[in-house]
């Protein structure tokens, strides 16, 4: 059993205490939102993560999981803290580093005794040596600091299961106990673990996400031809990833990839290229294609109407992904922004993120609790997130409701025979439109 303090209760941060804590550790999250601490302290999660609210609940009770909102009582008596508070974009592409400087500073005046401090926030490469030097220059008392970088891979909405069975945990240090410490932390989750220095590490998160954004582009590019030669991007996206060494997984064609970290994560790494006079072109160009792809059913939509003017389209899903309220980066903004600018009215429909699309949608769009109501005198249906709600629901729906019978899915949520016997106009990615 290690003495662990979280600073951060952001998905990365909570999920992390909370699994830490079901694997017999003693931890303690802090934040600074007093509020937020009171609620997580009755076992209420502040995001809605499957089997978060159960695991907290169990671990309070259990007596290994605490949440504070003083620095001073969080950091007694730990021997290691994770650094889990957030990098959000700065207006250049960069990682803004400023809540992780405070962290470091609040760690060096109030540790009393020698401790490991663990990086979970993405950070540019380079940034744990910085964090080093901080604690160091404002460390209070003559204790040892030594930094693991300890990326998180964990998905929003399957991050209870990741956290779990992930498919390896990167610890990277340089010389000292520090890399052994976190290794013997985590060793109840059986998970493969990839040692490697801190600078490595720090990398590993960066390319891992930036690979995988170029999955998504380079698929949604195949898509974009298929579409044109008439090929099935889904029995193209099979076919491809037969062999093993593409593999199966991010070949999905879509409206483009969302959320806290592909967008904010690939255009850091850009940017780090550009500041070591490297330019990352490949990269470039993936993050290009997916603004692009956001505008994939829109463009669709007004091909097949001619003008989008008081035409009005039901979005169905809102999130950028299913199972989460997350609307950070979702397609759905940029969806929205187009319709209205185009002149449509847009009546949105999500199952869970409804309060939080208000904060960051355009102004203009109207919000209703049921598909059947976004869709009911609509002209035409957009498909923007595949929650199992949204394609369970029967395409006898679209046809019921619709004031015209079109369908633009931008997740591919239905098989084209069962579209060929309605009478819907349905278009989706990378597939025949069936009209
Ligand atoms: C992603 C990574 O998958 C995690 O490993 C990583 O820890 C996390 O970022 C992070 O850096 O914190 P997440 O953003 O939760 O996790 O979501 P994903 O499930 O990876 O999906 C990202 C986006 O890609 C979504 O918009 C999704 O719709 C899209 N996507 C994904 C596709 O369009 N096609 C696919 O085949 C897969």
């Amino acid at each position: 059993m290690t003495n662990i303090a979280v600073v951060g209760t952001g998905y990365v941060g909570l999920v992390t205490g909370v699994a830490l804590s079901e694997i017999g550790h003693k931890v303690t999250c802090i934040d600074i939102d007093q509020a937020k601490v009171e609620r997580m302290r009755r076992g209420e999660s502040p995001i809605y993560e499957p089997g978060l609210d159960e695991l907290m609940t169990k671990n309070i009770q259990a007596g290994r999981l605490f949440f504070t909102a003083n620095h001073a009582e969080g950091f007694t008596d730990k021997d290691v803290v994770y650094i889990a508070v957030g990098t959000p974009e700065k207006e250049d592409g960069t990682a803004d580093l400023r809540f992780i400087n405070q962290v470091a500073k609040d760690i060096a005046t109030n540790v009393k005794q020698d401790v490991v401090v663990v990086t979970k926030s993405t950070v540019p490469v380079g940034t744990n040596d910085h964090i080093l030097s901080v604690i160091k220059e404002h460390l209070v008392h003559n204790v040892d600091v030594q930094m693991v970088s300890n990326p998180e891979f964990l998905r929003e909405g399957s991050a209870i299961d990741d956290a779990f069975h992930g498919d390896r945990i990167v610890i990277g240090a340089d010389a000292g106990y520090a890399g052994d410490m976190i290794e013997d932390v985590n060793e109840a989750f059986g998970i493969p673990v990839y040692r490697t220095d801190v600078r490595s590490a720090e990398m590993i998160k960066y390319a891992s996400n930036a690979f995988l954004a170029t999955k998504i582009s380079f698929v949604n590019e195949i898509a974009n031809i298929c579409e044109k030669t008439g090929a099935n991007i889904e029995d193209v996206a099979s076919g491809m990833g037969m062999d093993g060494r593409i593999g199966h997984q991010f070949l999905r064609a879509g409206i483009g990839y969302g959320g806290s970290c592909f967008p904010k994560d690939t255009k850091a790494l850009a940017q780090i290229a550009a500041n070591h006079d490297h330019s990352f072109e490949l990269l470039e160009a993936v993050i290009r294609v997916n603004n692009e792809q956001h505008r994939s059913l829109t463009n669709k939509a007004k091909e097949a109407f001619g003008s989008l003017k008081g035409r009005r389209i039901a979005l169905l899903g809102l999130a950028f992904k299913p199972n989460t309220d997350d609307m950070r980066e979702s397609p759905a903004i940029a969806i929205s922004q187009e319709l209205l600018l185009a002149g449509a009215e847009v009546v949105a429909y999500d199952p869970i993120a409804t309060e939080n699309a208000k904060r960051v949608m355009p102004e203009g769009v109207t919000y209703v609790s049921t598909a059947e109501e976004a869709l009911r005198g609509a002209d035409a249906a957009f498909i923007v997130t595949d929650w199992s709600e949204i394609k369970s629901l029967e395409l006898r729906a679209y046809e019921q409701y619709l004031k015209e019978p079109y369908v633009f899915d931008g997740r591919n949520c239905y098989s084209l025979e069962d579209v060929a016997s309605t009478s819907l106009n349905y278009y989706s990615v990378g597939r025949k439109a069936v009209v």
